[in-house]
């Protein structure tokens, strides 16, 4: 193995580690021949120099002569592939077997609330992300087809929640408790109706007043084991809105908990962006985009924008198909217009805040 100047790599070169940007995110595997195009790559991330296998190997022709590179390697299909993604998936789908019998036995039994043992699941998943090349936002941006609405939905809330607290700069005891208020903001929903909560067509009037309740019983029951007032003030306000328009009590900003405001940004995000019986996963950039037009007197303008540039962000790199049919990578994300980045084509540097109409439809 050697390190060599990325100016003076040549073709047939053979990677000898993972080759990681200034963000920390992975660019190129180990074990890749390189291309001229891959050297471009590396070039265009300013990568000075990169270790590489002492033998040389012959590029194949069909390489070289491939599409871009740069569409060569999703984001997506490398964590996918990684082991990392494949023991995070399993540690998920074991913890939320986990889960779903301490938040039934809450519920149901009354069980005594174990703050502790709660936040171990969280914890055992940040750790396995944390050892890993990925970020959590990297796994469970990937693991998007869990259609349930209140189990794999609250664990993701408290990872996302618990990964938003360090972009907040929080201690490690706020970190806990605000990982905890998104695991048991909807608590209450164990009490709607099955058939209603997981009901595909429309509510009825009658059905959603009742889902709306979820609230004030999560509030109700968290309330009466004395729990920390951030985690029943979440479950009852986490759907209030800082313009006074959400719900159950239709309070605004100074009177929402600040622990609630930052669950119910989390929520709506991943409620998005997760697959339901009746529609797919929202794209990231159209949910950003959303926000960006009508959320900034619903939300709390510091939390707003701190979650959407940081989760803006953890989308450069992947591969995105354009509503124009276009498929290319995310290479910079416009500070001024979060949900429209900069994204390589072909042959083009695309600016889509540049372009109208122009927009992202789908993470690759
Ligand atoms: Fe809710
Ligand atoms: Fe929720």
């Amino acid at each position: 193995m050697k390190r060599i100047k990325t100016k003076e790599l040549l073709p047939g070169y053979v990677l000898a580690e993972d080759v990681y940007n200034y963000n920390g995110q992975m660019i190129l595997p180990k074990g890749l021949v390189l291309t001229d195009k891959v050297i471009t790559r590396l070039e265009f991330y300013s990568i000075m120099s990169v270790r590489v296998e002492d033998e040389v190997q012959e590029v194949p022709e069909s390489t070289q002569n491939s599409v871009p590179e740069l569409n060569e390697l999703p984001h997506s299909a490398i964590i996918k592939q990684s082991k990392d993604y494949v023991e995070f998936k399993a540690t998920f789908d074991e913890t939320l077997d986990g889960f779903k019998n301490s938040i039934n036995n809450i519920v149901e039994l009354n069980s005594p609330i174990n703050t502790d043992e709660l936040l171990d699941n969280t914890r055992n998943l940040i750790s396995h992300a944390k050892n890993s090349s990925f970020s959590t936002m990297d796994m469970l941006h990937n693991m998007r087809q869990y259609d349930d609405l209140t189990f794999a939905h609250s664990m993701n809330v408290s990872l996302i929640c618990n990964v938003f607290a360090g972009w907040l700069k929080m201690s490690p005891e706020e970190t806990d408790l605000l990982t905890l208020c998104g695991m048991l903001h909807d608590l209450g929903k164990l009490k709607i109706p099955d058939s209603i909560i997981k009901k595909p067509d429309k509510l009825t009037t009658d059905e959603y007043q009742l889902v709306k309740t979820h609230t004030v019983e999560g509030y109700h029951i968290l309330k009466a084991q004395g729990v920390d007032v951030h985690i029943s003030n979440a479950a009852l306000m986490h759907h209030e809105k800082c313009d006074g328009s959400g719900y159950p009590l239709g309070l605004t900003a100074d009177r929402i908990d600040e622990y609630a405001k930052i669950v119910a940004i989390v929520d709506v995000y991943d409620a998005m962006t997760s697959a339901r019986i009746y529609r797919g996963p929202m794209c990231p950039f159209r949910v950003i985009e959303l926000y960006e037009n009508e959320g900034l007197q619903k939300y709390d303008a510091h939390y707003i924008l701190t979650f959407l540039e940081n989760v803006s962000n953890t989308y450069l790199h992947y591969n995105v198909l354009l509503s124009d049919g276009r498929v290319g990578q995310v290479v910079f994300i416009n500070k001024n217009a979060l949900s429209k980045p900069i994204v390589q084509c072909r042959d083009e540097m695309v600016d889509l805040s540049k372009i109208k109409d122009l927009h992202v439809d789908k993470i690759l």
